[in-house]
């Protein structure tokens, strides 16, 4: 079993594995290359054979437990036929939400419009370099894909104030949603993904009221699904505050926390696995503060099942050479 599996499953405490999130990207030379190549982000992420290689150019340079799909939670709407691109230094760009458009799209057509991102996983999770380590398949949370949908960009601090104007629109959307995830989720995991992580990045932005309809319930009926297919679920609702009740509610295998929650508040309220916390900016400083502050999480988890992981993605100014040291000093603590 891969040690990420091992720390999920069996709650082992002396392993110390070590994926970061969004470790195929711009901050290694080798992406950049074929990125400068592959102007078109979306069609990136069609191409089953490069997709397939930048995610293991991390996999290549470091000891790392786990290979992310290099894929976009953004291929879901793309693949329910809103229109989706990522503009360079602005970011993703989606088209209006037209309701009766998406609704019109039936099972076979959606995972025929994305196939080649299950062909990629295939190709991955068979790669020698895969052998004994975990391929990870993702999905955003419904409600973050709702942001993105409705808001037709990434919404930065705070959502537009007639977000939930149109409620009939958001409901249908949200089952919608819930449907294709589903479909998502199983393609991944016939295709080699043995552990998923859900990504609610801007659960953040919900007032807590709103957490039940938006974030807890949406979120639970995925976990749920994912656990019926005998595979564990990491969830990731970046900027929660109140992760305790989430687990409790949500009940995922493990939880992703951010760099903002305090690892002590953490250990205190959490008995599932975690995975996470270290602010990515720290990966920007010198290598003995990288040591120290990932020492600092690496001895707050020592006696609980942990993942070594960042609190959001890795920054595309890192240097490589940052890495290499935070992944040997985790995997010498
Ligand atoms: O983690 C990995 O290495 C796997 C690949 C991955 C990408 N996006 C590739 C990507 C994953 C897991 C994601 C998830 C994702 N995508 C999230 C959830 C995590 C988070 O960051 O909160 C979100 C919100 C998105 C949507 C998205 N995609 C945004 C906002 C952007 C633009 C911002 C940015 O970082 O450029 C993207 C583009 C994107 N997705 C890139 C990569 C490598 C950069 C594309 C480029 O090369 O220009």
């Amino acid at each position: 079993m891969s040690n990420i599996r091992e720390v999920i499953i069996n709650q082992n405490t002396d392993l110390n594995p070590i994926w970061i999130m969004r470790q195929a990207g711009r901050y290694l030379p080798e992406f950049r290359e074929i990125r400068k190549q592959n102007p078109n982000f979306i069609n990136l992420c069609l191409n089953k054979k490069l997709s397939a290689e930048i995610t293991l150019q991390p996999l290549q340079r470091f000891d790392l437990d786990a290979a992310i799909i290099f894929s976009d939670i953004l291929m879901l709407p793309f693949g329910l036929g809103q229109e989706v691109e990522f503009k360079k230094n602005f970011g993703p760009l989606l088209g209006r939400l037209d309701l009766g458009e998406i609704s019109k799209i039936n099972e076979t057509d959606f995972v025929q419009k994305i196939l080649p991102v299950y062909e990629a996983i295939n190709i991955v999770s068979n790669h020698p370099l895969i052998k004994n380590k975990s391929t990870i398949g993702f999905v955003g949370a419904p409600w973050t894909l709702l942001v993105y949908m409705i808001n037709q960009k990434s919404p930065k601090l705070k959502l537009k104030n007639d977000f939930f104007k149109d409620k009939p629109l958001i409901n249908k959307t949200l089952i919608l949603l819930e449907k294709f995830l589903k479909i998502h989720i199983k393609n991944q995991i016939e295709n080699g993904a043995d552990v998923i992580q859900i990504f609610d990045s801007w659960a953040g932005l919900l007032e807590t009221k709103d957490l039940p309809n938006y974030a807890y319930i949406p979120t639970l009926n995925l976990v749920e699904f994912v656990k019926s297919k005998g595979i564990p679920v990491i969830c990731f609702p970046r900027g929660i505050r109140d992760y305790k009740s989430y687990c409790e509610i949500v009940k995922p295998n493990a939880i992703c926390i951010d760099y903002e929650v305090d690892p002590i508040k953490i250990i205190k309220e959490i008995k599932i696995p975690v995975q996470g916390g270290m602010d990515p900016k720290i990966l920007l400083s010198d290598k003995e503060n990288l040591k120290k502050e990932a020492k600092k999480y690496l001895d707050i988890f020592k006696d609980h099942p942990y993942i070594f992981n960042l609190g959001h993605g890795v920054l595309p100014e890192t240097d490589p050479n940052m890495m290499d040291y935070l992944v040997k000093m985790v995997k010498d603590y």
